[in-house]
């Protein structure tokens, strides 16, 4: 998820005491720098239970020392925390998918528990919380692995310092201290934290990105079972790369993190880099799901897509609209701000250091500038993430925040620190330096194009704050760039992505290694949305098949998809709209003014992290909820099988492993509507596994 200026969010925390102390059975060394360690473990089995119990995983940090980013400074200790989870089926030839969250300043926490990950949280009867398999995770075709990034992000940190939390300002308080007699106890609470200081972490993506090459050279050199490239075996190198994906700000992230990985590729291929003590990366694919790109081609989207959605919904006055484009388009306006900026920043700063006063200067009052384009809309209390939701919303939720504080999963999985859904002190060193609009990433794309990297835009087409229209324009406008896609391109028809025999679940532009995705009823968090067409396009993508249908692509460079040059579907705003619910861990985006109110005055009840005014409010998980935890996983009988409440309320098993490939197109009255509705994938999780109801 992104964290707008105009939006940053505090979010908190809750409990009692300071992280344990946790010990590693396995310590390596990079071969890049053997003064970079990989501290990991195997977290207990229940803590993060998979379909099959077989499934390895592995959890711990990737530590660089001091100066290893030299000549960039980096006067500072980076520990890096990752938890990797092998697939479902055939580990040892699978490809190896990374997943990065954005914001920045956002946890990739939030991936595997919320969106792709192989498990999913459930409440137990007892308000507690455990884990179950997700029907849909990333697992059932690649090999995962998540990492928290930058440093200070979610369970990374520089050096650790003890202090407390306030979960309504979201503030942190050092040393640690009672809370303020204002507010409840409960709210305010003791932890173990990253350093809170804003020289501790990166500033810019091109030096998240030359951290992010030591770490997959450190996780490779010590899982080589898991580096595609380094299997002499493999036959379809193609199919069994690295795929990187990405949400949100990793829009701006991912393609400097894949160009800098090919730059180092080339580099060793040269000698410039010793290949002796260093790994090739071959990168396969690399996935945006809702991302910001480039903030030149997509902002006048954040003008336009209130009024000119799918949904029907018209948000502003003429006038407004109006008002807004004049913002861009003015003189001196956003966007000859952010041209100023990207001309200052190539002459002062070239290398993306974020170490040019005048730069940062110009580019962050730019940033400032532009984020009134979405004042507007932020006024009108709807969700950035979800033009159908009015605030709160419902996303993220604080269940598997609360679950990552517990003592006993922080031992499982050797976190030092406390989790943390959201740092806005790395958000607020990112805007410092203006990266958001400086960005090289259209140059990066068109690089990784022509050296055949697949590149997939995915946008769900609800999402307001990285809307699918802007995202259509950076696809044609990447295109452009690159000869071999300039005509052929745009000139290729909006294919339907078939998901299965009764549901078609977007449009897709292909044409050779491009493709733009537009997802239908699905917010910024695609994957929480829409389980099912998510993880069907992903597995597509990395396959290097027909998006459309999971068909076999004779010959890529001339592949080009077929249908109207518009991806015109429109959709309807659900009419019963789950409610949020008010998560202490996340009170700006979950909980209303008068919900924040009450609980500073000590009003309601809170349970399993979430506040009520009334216990009646509450609904009590039936006694028959069953979930692993650290340590007591669930029989193997209970999660090898999936069972799934659809929307209409029927139950049915869905098989754990495969992909569908389409025969056949469904009529479209069968496949207009959504197969799960908003936020309905994370429904039918909470009752997925009910004892009893599983063979
Ligand atoms: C930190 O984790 C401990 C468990 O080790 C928990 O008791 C405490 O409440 C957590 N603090 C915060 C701020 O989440
Ligand atoms: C971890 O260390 C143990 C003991 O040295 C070793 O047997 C095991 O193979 C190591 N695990 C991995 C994944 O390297
Ligand atoms: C590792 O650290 C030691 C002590 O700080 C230093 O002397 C050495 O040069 C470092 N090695 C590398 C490869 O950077
Ligand atoms: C290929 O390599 C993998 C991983 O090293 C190994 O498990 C597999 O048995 C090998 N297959 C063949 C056919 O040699
Ligand atoms: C945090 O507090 C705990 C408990 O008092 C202590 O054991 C630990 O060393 C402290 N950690 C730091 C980094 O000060
Ligand atoms: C933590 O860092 C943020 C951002 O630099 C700063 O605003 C805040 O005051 C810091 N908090 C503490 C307790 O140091
Ligand atoms: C947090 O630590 C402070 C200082 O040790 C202590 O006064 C306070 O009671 C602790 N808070 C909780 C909730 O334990
Ligand atoms: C080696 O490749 C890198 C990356 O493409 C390039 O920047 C550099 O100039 C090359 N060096 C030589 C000596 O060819
Ligand atoms: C940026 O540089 C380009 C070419 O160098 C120039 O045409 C343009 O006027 C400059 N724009 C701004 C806003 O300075
Ligand atoms: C960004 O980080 C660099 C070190 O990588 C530092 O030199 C620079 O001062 C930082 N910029 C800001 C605005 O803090
Ligand atoms: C948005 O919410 C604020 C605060 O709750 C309220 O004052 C305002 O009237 C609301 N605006 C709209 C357009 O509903
Ligand atoms: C509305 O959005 C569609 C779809 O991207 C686009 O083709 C059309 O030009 C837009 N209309 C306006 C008035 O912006």
């Amino acid at each position: 998820m992104i964290l707008v200026l105009a939006l940053i969010q505090l979010l908190s925390f809750c409990a009692a005491q300071f992280s344990p102390a946790v010990t590693f059975t396995n310590i390596t060394r990079s071969p890049t720098n053997s003064n970079i360690t990989v501290s990991f473990k195997s977290p207990a089995q229940g803590t993060c239970t998979t379909v099959f119990d077989y499934q390895k995983q592995y959890s711990g940090y990737i530590s660089l020392p001091p100066f290893t980013l030299a000549p960039a400074q980096q006067d500072y200790p980076i520990n890096t925390f990752f938890w990797f989870i092998e697939s479902r089926e055939n580990a040892a030839t699978a490809p190896l998918t990374i997943w990065l969250n954005g914001g920045p300043g956002s946890s990739s926490m939030i991936g595997l528990f919320e969106e792709t990950g192989p498990c999913q949280i459930v409440e137990l009867s007892d308000g507690s919380y455990g884990t179950q398999a997700r029907t849909w995770g990333w697992d059932r075709s690649s090999n995962v692995l998540f990492i928290d990034q930058p440093v200070q992000v979610g369970l990374s940190y520089d050096t650790i310092r003890n202090g407390s939390r306030n979960l309504l300002s979201g503030d942190f308080v050092f040393p640690p201290t009672g809370a303020p007699t204002d507010q409840p106890t409960y709210s305010f609470l003791n932890g173990s934290f990253p350093s809170n200081n804003s020289a501790n972490t990166a500033n810019t993506s091109e030096i998240a990105a030359h951290t992010m090459w030591h770490l997959l050279q450190a996780f490779l050199e010590t899982f080589p079972q898991y580096n595609p490239g380094a299997r002499s075996n493999g036959t379809i190198v193609d199919a069994t790369g690295v795929n990187l994906f990405l949400e949100s700000y990793g829009g701006t992230y991912g393609p400097a993190f894949a160009s800098v990985i090919e730059e180092k590729n080339a580099m060793r291929a040269n000698g410039t880099l010793p290949s002796e003590s260093t790994l090739e990366i071959k990168l396969s694919s690399l996935g945006i799901i809702n991302g910001l790109v480039d903030e030149l081609v997509q902002s006048p989207s954040s003008a336009t897509f209130p009024t000119n959605n799918t949904y029907g919904l018209d948000l502003y006055s003429t006038t407004d609209t109006l008002n807004l484009l004049n913002l861009l388009t003015q003189t001196d306006g956003c966007e000859d701000q952010i041209k100023a900026c990207r001309n200052a920043s190539e002459v002062y700063d070239p290398n993306l250091e974020g170490d040019s006063n005048a730069v940062n200067q110009l580019c962050t009052s730019a940033v400032r500038y532009c984020s009134k384009l979405e004042a507007l809309y932020i006024q009108q209390n709807r969700s950035v993430y979800d033009i159908r939701r009015k605030t709160p919303d419902v996303v993220p939720r604080g269940n598997y925040q609360e679950y990552l504080n517990y003592a006993s999963v922080q031992e499982s999985i050797g976190a030092r620190v406390n989790y943390t859904e959201s740092s806005n002190l790395v958000q607020g060193a990112f805007i410092s330096t203006g990266d958001s609009i400086r960005s090289h990433s259209l140059d990066d794309l068109a690089y990784l194009l022509e050296l055949g990297v697949r590149v997939a835009l995915i946008y769900g087409d609800a999402d307001y704050i990285c809307n699918w229209v802007g995202g259509e324009q950076v696809s044609l406008q990447l295109a452009s760039r690159v000869p071999a896609y300039a005509q052929g391109f745009p000139a290729a028809g909006y294919a339907e992505l078939v998901v299965n025999s009764s549901y078609v679940g977007g449009a897709v532009r292909q044409y050779g290694n491009l493709s733009f995705s537009r997802i239908y009823d699905a917010g910024h968090m695609v994957p929480a949305y829409q389980p099912e067409t998510a993880f069907t396009l992903f597995t597509r993508i990395i396959e290097g098949t027909e998006l459309s249908t999971g068909e076999i692509i004779s010959n890529t460079s001339i592949f080009s998809s077929t249908g109207p040059q518009n991806a015109s579907h429109t959709n309807k705003v659900p009419s019963t709209t789950e409610s949020a619910i008010c998560w202490l861990r996340a009170v700006d985006a979950t909980c209303s003014d008068d919900q924040v109110d009450k609980i500073q005055q000590g009003q309601g009840v809170v349970i399993g992290g979430a506040w009520y005014e009334d216990s009646k409010e509450y609904d009590q998980p039936p006694t028959t909820v069953m979930a692993g935890k650290p340590g007591t996983p669930l029989p193997s009988s209970a999660s090898s099988s999936l069972s799934v409440i659809t929307s209409s309320g029927s139950s049915s098993t869905i098989e754990p492993t495969g992909v569908y490939t389409a025969t056949a197109t469904p009529t479209s009255s069968s496949g207009a509507e959504a197969r799960f509705g908003v936020g309905a994938g994370g429904v039918a999780a909470a009752v997925a596994l009910v004892a009893g109801m599983v063979a």
